[in-house]
C-alpha cells in the first residue's frame, strides 16, 4: 500500500477523532447548544475515539517510516510525536480519571492538529529552518 493513502487515511481518522468537540463547539455559538441532530451525531462519532486514536498511533508510523525509508526529523515526525502524546494523555485520563489529564489531552489535541496543518501543507518546514 501506498504511504500516501495510509496518510489520508490517518487524516482522516484525526478528523473523526476531534469531530465530537469541533462539533459541539459549533452547536454551542449556532444554536445555543440545543440542537439535537447534532447531539446524536455526536454521540455516534465518539464511539470511535478510542479505536482511532490507536489506529493513528499504529498506522502514523508505518506511513512515516514508507514516506522517508527511516526514522528522522521531519514535520510528520513531531506531528506523530503530538499524536503518542495526545493518546497517552487520553489513556491516562481514562484510567486515573483526573482532570488534568484531560485539560492536557484537549491541548495536545490541539497541538497536533496544528502540526496536521504543518506537516500537509509545509512538509519540509524543518529543512528550511535547518539549512
Ligand atoms: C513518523 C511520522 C511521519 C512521517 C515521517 C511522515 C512523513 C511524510 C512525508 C515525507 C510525506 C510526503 C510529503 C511531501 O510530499 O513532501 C507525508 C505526506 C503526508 N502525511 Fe505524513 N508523516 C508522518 C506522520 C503522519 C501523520 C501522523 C499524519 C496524519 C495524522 C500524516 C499525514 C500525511 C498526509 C495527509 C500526507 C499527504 C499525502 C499526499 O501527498 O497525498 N503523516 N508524510
Ligand atoms: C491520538 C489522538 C487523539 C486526539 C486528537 C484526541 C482528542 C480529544 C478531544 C479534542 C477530546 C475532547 C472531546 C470533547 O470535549 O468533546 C477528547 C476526549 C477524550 N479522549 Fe481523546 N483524543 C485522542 C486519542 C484518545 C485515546 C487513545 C484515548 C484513550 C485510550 C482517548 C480518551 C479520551 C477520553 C476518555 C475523552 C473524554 C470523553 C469523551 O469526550 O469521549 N483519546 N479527546
Amino acid at each position: 500500500m501506498d504511504y500516501k493513502i495510509l496518510g489520508w487515511i490517518n487524516a482522516i481518522s484525526l478528523t473523526i477523532v476531534v469531530a465530537p468537540f469541533a462539533l459541539n463547539f459549533l452547536s454551542r455559538k449556532l444554536f445555543n447548544s440545543k440542537n439535537k441532530d447534532i447531539r446524536n451525531i455526536v454521540k455516534y462519532l465518539r464511539k470511535f475515539h478510542k479505536p482511532l486514536g490507536i489506529v493513528l498511533i499504529v498506522i502514523g508510523i508505518i506511513h512515516g517510516y514508507m514516506a522517508l525509508g527511516s526514522l528522522r526529523l521531519h514535520t510528520g515526525t513531531l506531528l506523530y510525536l503530538s499524536i503518542i502524546l495526545t493518546g497517552a494523555l487520553g489513556g491516562s485520563f481514562y484510567k486515573a480519571k483526573k482532570r488534568i489529564f484531560f485539560v492536557w489531552h484537549k491541548r495536545m489535541a490541539f497541538v497536533s492538529v496544528a502540526l496536521l496543518m504543518l506537516h500537509y501543507f509545509y512538509p519540509s518546514a524543518i529543512y528550511y529552518l535547518l539549512n
